[in-house]
């Protein structure tokens, strides 16, 4: 497509992503803000945007020290755009410390996380034939989520001492990601996952002090622990992610309204199924993504939440099921049918997703909204 921005939304290409660049730069003021109030830097994740224009407005927000990624390709796409000083969040496996390396060797000062004793020989010997030193952070279980040593007892300081031993790594300090606030019903308890995760990673690095051992870093972060945190001290920085954009996962969990989610998909209705009550458009789950977090949750969303062409949301009108390129819009539980007369074939919506990260990991570019109209397309990148 030739764009000539601005552009009115109407003439974008269904589906597409589209981004409000002015309700994600206010998700991005709260948490610097929030940050700022608690004395704790951001080291932002942008696994959910994979963009550098995002990140600017994220750098603009303030407080950040740093990025994280979830795969090298971010880390050499943000490296080139820039980003040097860079954590790479899942543990690192022996056949990819050669691209660490090359990073390494081009300037990037890149941080890698282990769990375990097997890994740290396997990436010690790596390090040492490739003429590396490797900073890393001991991945820490703070509830049970999936990976980390416990943040308490001998294996942490087996695996603490292990890489104070292995020549080639670096011990730099401890991380987490309170994955387990995203089981929790109120935000009582994400209040309590978020004290949990504090305290358990400085008391995990105080043992490891304890025990003459380095551990300068404690990291920790998911986004409803950041936004919910009351105290932070003795954390080095915080790893949010899905805060720039938020989702319908995030409002089930209280930590969000639907007017603060800045992505949604720009769809078009195809036609109906009158005596069923349904629309049908040219969003499927290749659109919106398989994910369908929300199902777990108080109110499930379906597929998606059904918003009008501006955005406002319709009530408990969601994409009830999808195909992979149809997507089927009801009213929640059929409820009431939908009137063909309500939605003629053309119209144009726009649908809230579950899950940030997902919905737009399907995406080649935003399509960014700035007041009504389409100011530019962002790329962002993807693969491993
Ligand atoms: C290691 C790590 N850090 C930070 C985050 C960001 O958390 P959230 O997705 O809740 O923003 C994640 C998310 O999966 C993660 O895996």
């Amino acid at each position: 497509m030739k764009e000539n921005f601005p552009c009115d939304i109407r003439q974008l290409p269904t589906p597409s992503l589209l981004l409000e660049r002015e309700v994600m730069r206010a998700n991005i003021q709260r948490m610097a803000e929030r940050m700022g109030a608690l004395n704790c830097n951001l080291r932002p994740h942008v696994k959910t945007h994979k963009s550098l224009q995002v990140l600017a407005d994220v750098e603009k927000g303030g407080n950040t020290a740093g990025i994280t990624v979830s795969t090298l390709q971010e880390a050499e796409y943000f490296f080139e755009g820039g980003y040097s000083n860079i954590l790479y969040g899942v543990g690192l496996t022996p056949n990819k410390v050669e691209a660490v390396a090359n990073l390494i060797s081009r300037g990037c000062s890149l941080t890698v996380v282990t769990d375990n004793i097997a890994a740290i020989n396997l990436l010690g010997e790596r390090a040492r034939v490739l003429g590396i030193e490797l900073p890393v952070l001991i991945e820490l279980d703070v509830d049970g989520h999936r990976s980390g040593v416990p943040p308490m007892g001998e294996e942490l300081i087996d695996v603490a001492r292990a890489i104070q031993e292995t020549s080639g790594l670096t011990l730099q300090g401890v991380m987490t990601h309170a994955g387990g606030s995203y089981d929790c019903d109120s935000i009582d308890d994400i209040r309590h996952c978020a004290q949990q995760e504090r305290d358990l990673a400085v008391s995990a690095a105080q043992a490891i002090r304890a025990e003459g051992l380095s551990c300068q870093v404690v990291s920790i972060g998911s986004t409803p622990t950041a936004l919910m945190s009351n105290n932070l001290d003795g954390v080095t920085e915080i790893r949010p992610g899905v805060y720039t954009f938020l989702d319908l996962f995030q409002v089930g969990l209280g930590v969000a309204q639907l007017s603060d989610i800045a992505i949604s998909v720009l769809t078009t209705v195809i036609g109906h199924q009158e005596e069923k009550g349904w629309v049908i458009v040219d969003a499927g789950w290749m659109a919106m993504s398989r994910d369908r977090g929300t199902e777990k949750q108080r109110l499930d969303q379906g597929y998606g939440v059904v918003c009008d062409l501006e955005g406002e949301p319709l009530m408990d009108v969601i994409m009830g099921k999808a195909n992979q390129e149809h997507g089927i819009i009801m009213v929640r539980n059929g409820a009431a049918p939908l009137k063909p007369c309500d939605f003629p074939v053309g119209t144009m919506l726009r649908i809230l997703p579950n899950h940030a990260c997902a919905t737009s990991g399907q995406y080649e570019h935003y399509c960014v909204l700035e007041g009504s109209s389409c100011t530019n397309f962002w790329r962002r990148t993807r693969g491993w």
